[in-house]
């Protein structure tokens, strides 16, 4: 099987890119990237080929997607205040770049495609646990974006009978995920900034919780839909329904850590939600034999390596 991972020199991307190595029905794996927030060394000793272009250009596309069997859609603009800061931007790179993906899916003779829309989706709608079937309610550019990744994928599928399948992914956090940036994750500006011994930024009173899910769970339930060519017509959360504040994930790093940690609090950032926590049941019944690796396995393998990397 020929894939093709967008965004395949990102965190997610590179994450999939080694897992796809070793899968005995893989045989080649193209990572498709601009590198604009992914990088080349990311991809060192995972087997699959960069090739640099942006999905904003259509012949590059269609070259690289040419005989593909799937397609893993990842790549996009990522960040809420990324999107607020240039909103025109996101929608580019996160709606546009999504249907040129879905037109090259169906020139390539309708190639099964997975993407990666976002629990951002839901927004401003209060519920918990977030199922699929709530309101969508985006309180940010990307969260628009996202649910424009999602409906076009989805109305691809009916329209044009295109095999897919669109996560919602949650807080997604592990090895490769970039730190030292201003628009860096929750997980990694925490543990980059703990191993460096300085303050970990909070913004608000840190109450806010997310369901974390860590980077190979994702993999291997992406592996799996490769696998058995998984589709489905409606948005699938990818998380298993954990729900913990920022405050804990702080205290759970101190115990993995063995001291106490320095903390900041600053202001609360627009766009952010509250809370954050999945309903699994459609995932489950999609895959019903991942077993999620839980948060603090998943971050003391996040702490290990940024400890290897970050020196
Ligand atoms: N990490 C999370 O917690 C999370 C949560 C929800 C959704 N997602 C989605 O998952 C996907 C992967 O996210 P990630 O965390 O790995 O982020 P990332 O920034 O590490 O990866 C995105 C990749 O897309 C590439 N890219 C950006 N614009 C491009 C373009 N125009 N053409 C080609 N490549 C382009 C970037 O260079 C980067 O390598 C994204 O679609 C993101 O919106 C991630």
């Amino acid at each position: 099987m020929k894939v093709v991972i967008t965004g395949g020199a990102g965190f997610i991307g590179a994450n999939l890119a080694s897992r796809l190595e070793s899968e005995p029905g893989i045989d080649e794996v193209i990572a498709f990237d601009d590198l604009s927030s992914g990088c080349r060394e990311n991809l060192d000793g995972t087997g699959a080929t960069l090739v640099e272009g942006t999905i904003l250009d259509v012949d590059a596309l269609g070259d690289v997607t040419t005989g593909a069997d799937a397609i893993v859609h990842l790549g996009a603009r990522p960040s809420v205040p990324r999107s607020i800061k240039d909103p025109v931007a996101s929608h580019n790179a996160n709606a546009t770049g999504t249907m040129n993906v879905l037109e090259a899916a169906r020139r390539s003779g309708n190639a099964h495609v997975i993407v990666a829309s976002s629990s951002s989706v839901y927004g401003a709608n209060p519920t918990l646990p977030k199922h699929e079937g709530l309101a969508t309610r985006p309180m940010s550019p990307y969260a628009a974006s996202k649910l424009a990744t999602e409906s076009y994928t989805l109305a691809w599928q009916a329209a044009y009978d295109l095999p897919a399948l669109a996560f919602r992914f949650f807080n997604v956090f592990g090895p490769l995920q970039a730190a030292g940036h201003a628009y860096a994750a929750v997980i990694p500006a925490f543990v980059s900034a703990a191993l460096a011994d300085e303050p970990l930024q909070v913004h608000g009173n840190g109450t806010q919780s997310r369901d974390f899910t860590y980077v190979d769970t994702v993999c291997s339930v992406i592996t799996d839909a490769l696998n058995r060519r998984v589709s489905d017509p409606e948005p699938v959360n990818l998380a298993f329904g954990s729900r913990t504040n920022l405050l804990e994930v702080i205290a759970l790093l101190e115990e993995l850590l063995g001291r106490e940690l320095k903390i900041e609090h600053t202001e609360s950032r627009p766009g952010d939600v509250p809370h954050s926590q999945a309903a699994n049941d459609r995932l489950m019944a999609l895959f019903p034999d991942v077993e999620p690796v839980d948060l603090r396995t998943g971050l003391s393998t996040t702490i290990e390596w940024f400890r290897a990397t970050q020196g």
